[in-house]
């Protein structure tokens, strides 16, 4: 078991271990000590797995449990799921002592953050992220939040947990495809910060079957983890740092959204860092032959590094994209495996900048 400290605007730890949905109970109640009552959010791929196991534990500690579970998918990551878990708790009468427990991916963690964020003005969150995404981002760092018809995540808060519980047991049960898209987020990390973790990424024998091997996969949910608690340290409210873990993101969004939301979020965002990877190459931004490794390793891992998308479809994609401010884009490179930058380009800039990566 690892336990990692989070240092926000409220402290927090990560602990990460085999079998810890059992333990849920008791680590919740070591930093809620108040609670009376535990609302269980969850969605219907989750519930039937694991839902028993935390409210026993839960129920061991005292706890009154409450459930509210909606159907899986980023379809029912809106308002009606929020009202849903606002009314349960209204009916139950929650107060400001009470919590919620987010039990699922990271649908269920933004919408279960964000009804403990929004409810009585706060109440307490726990995370147990089930999917590998969750796990090593979404539940750190306390975005919440819902999507609207107009866009992903328009409405939410910032509202840290109170306790983040990874049991790596529970991705023995995600489907195939989306744990290999939670590699493209720990990819992700290495390559913006962390050489260890490239280290260990590259040294993996058997990189299509890297979920079999427990122990490291504890080792690179921790070191994923105390990479997002370094960044949330410095830039809670993403200001700054916190902007480099959209390295992949800024064009991996618009293939997504161009993909009518078909493709997997961390397929795209491999797409995204390939192209992002040969443009810096070809801008003498980057080395050749570390460009070389880095796609190499992308593919190694199942994922792709490519996509049809032209850079003026790029490029205007961005510019609908909430994350550009003014005209100038943010975008993330990679300078050399580890380090990171965030460059200001004009859209004619960077409309430039990804052409050359494409002219290979
Ligand atoms: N808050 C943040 O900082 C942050 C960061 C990144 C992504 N996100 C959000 O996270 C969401 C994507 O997360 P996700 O990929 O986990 O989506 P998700 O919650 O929809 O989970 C993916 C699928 O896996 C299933 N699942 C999850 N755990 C399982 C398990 N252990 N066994 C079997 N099935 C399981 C879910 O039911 C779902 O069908 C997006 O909405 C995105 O906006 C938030
Ligand atoms: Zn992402």
């Amino acid at each position: 078991m690892q336990r990692i400290n989070v240092k926000a605007s409220t402290d927090y730890e990560v602990v990460i271990g085999a079998g810890l949905l059992d333990k849920s109970g008791s680590l919740i109640r070591e930093v809620c000590p108040k609670a009376t009552k535990a609302l269980i959010v969850s969605d219907t791929n989750v519930a039937p797995l694991y839902m028993d196991r935390v409210k026993s534990s839960l129920l061991s500690e005292g706890f009154a449990v409450y459930e509210s579970v909606f159907e899986a998918g980023e379809e029912r990551k809106n308002i009606d799921s929020i009202i849903a878990m606002w009314a349960k708790m209204a009916e139950e009468g929650f107060t400001r002592t009470d919590m919620v427990v987010a039990l699922g991916g990271g649908v269920t963690g933004d919408m279960a953050g964000f009804a403990a964020a929004s409810f009585l003005r706060g109440i307490r969150v726990a995370q147990l992220p089930t999917s590998l995404l969750a796990m090593v981002d979404a539940s750190i760092g306390g975005k919440t939040g819902i999507d609207l018809p107009q866009g992903k995540n328009q409405v939410g808060a910032f509202h840290q947990p109170s306790i983040v519980i990874v049991d790596t047991d529970c991705l023995k049960t995600l489907p195939e495809e989306t744990f290999t898209e939670g590699m493209g987020e720990v990819i992700k990390y290495a390559y913006i910060m962390d050489t260890d973790l490239y280290g260990i990424l590259k040294n993996v024998s058997d990189k299509k079957n890297i979920r079999d091997d427990s122990m490291i996969i504890e080792v690179i949910i921790a070191k994923c983890a105390s990479d997002k608690a370094y960044v949330i340290e410095i830039d809670e409210n993403d200001n700054g740092l916190r902007q480099t873990l959209n390295f992949g993101h800024t064009v991996g969004h618009v293939i997504e959204r161009d993909n009518n939301f078909t493709l997997a979020h961390g397929m795209c965002v491999a797409k995204g860092m390939g192209i992002m990877i040969r443009a810096s190459e070809k801008a003498g931004r980057l080395g050749c032959s570390e460009a070389k490794e880095m796609l190499d390793l992308i593919e190694a891992y199942g994922l792709p590094s490519d996509d049809p998308i032209t850079p003026e479809e790029a490029t205007k994609g961005v510019l609908n994209d909430k994350k550009k401010r003014g005209d100038i884009i943010s975008v993330i490179l990679v300078t050399s495996i580890g380090k990171s930058e965030i460059v200001k380009m004009t859209p004619d800039e960077f409309k430039t900048f990804l052409k050359e990566g494409k002219d290979q």
